[in-house]
């Protein structure tokens, strides 16, 4: 059955990143969690945990940031290996070395929030509508208006989404 896992308020999940997004380290809470041993998620993409009900627009927004340095603050919803899912708040950063060069991507989770769960689910369900019926553009002008209409806008992504778990 697809049940949901608890993350506690008390839970850090971690996982670090190649360039190409693959599991380079993990905690034990993220094996955990997720219901994998560390064998079978290691050298893996991240996308094994993806959740069918997570939009595109989303994970492209997150590596248009990565890409271009930024650290990215989002809700993610991912999957168990047993169909199940657990909803949480990723702070995903990229780390450097001293010489300045890429080192890794670095994803501290903790649980979302009870407030933040109802408006996002509900603005994903509908990105994701809009994507398999319109499109990953218009899933773009969706996001964008969702935005707006919480008086910011996409520069505010991380601001935003943070006002979202606090509330
Ligand atoms: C450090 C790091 C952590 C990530 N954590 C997750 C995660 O917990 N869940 C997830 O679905 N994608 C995560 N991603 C994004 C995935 O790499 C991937 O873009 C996403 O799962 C969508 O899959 P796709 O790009 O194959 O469509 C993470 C990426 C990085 C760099």
């Amino acid at each position: 059955m697809s049940s949901e896992q608890v993350v506690t308020s008390v839970d850090i999940i971690v996982s670090k990143g190649d360039k190409e997004g693959n599991i380079t380290y993990a905690n034990p809470i993220f094996f955990k969690v997720a219901g994998y041993t560390q064998a079978e998620l290691m050298d893996q993409p991240h996308s094994k945990i993806r959740h069918p009900d997570m939009p595109k627009v989303v994970f492209e927004h997150l590596w248009t940031n990565l890409k271009a340095g930024k650290d990215v603050k989002v809700f993610v919803k991912n999957l168990c290996k047993d169909g199940g899912f657990y909803w949480v708040f990723a702070h995903v950063r990229v780390a450097t070395n001293p010489d300045g060069t890429f080192r890794n991507y670095v994803s501290t989770r903790r649980a979302m929030s009870a407030s933040a769960r109802e408006p996002i689910e509900a603005l994903y369900t509908e990105l994701k509508q809009i994507e398999d019926q319109e499109g990953i553009e218009a899933s773009r002008t969706k996001l964008n208006a969702f935005l707006v209409a919480q008086g910011g806008s996409l520069e505010q992504f991380n601001e935003m989404m943070t006002q979202l778990q606090k509330n």
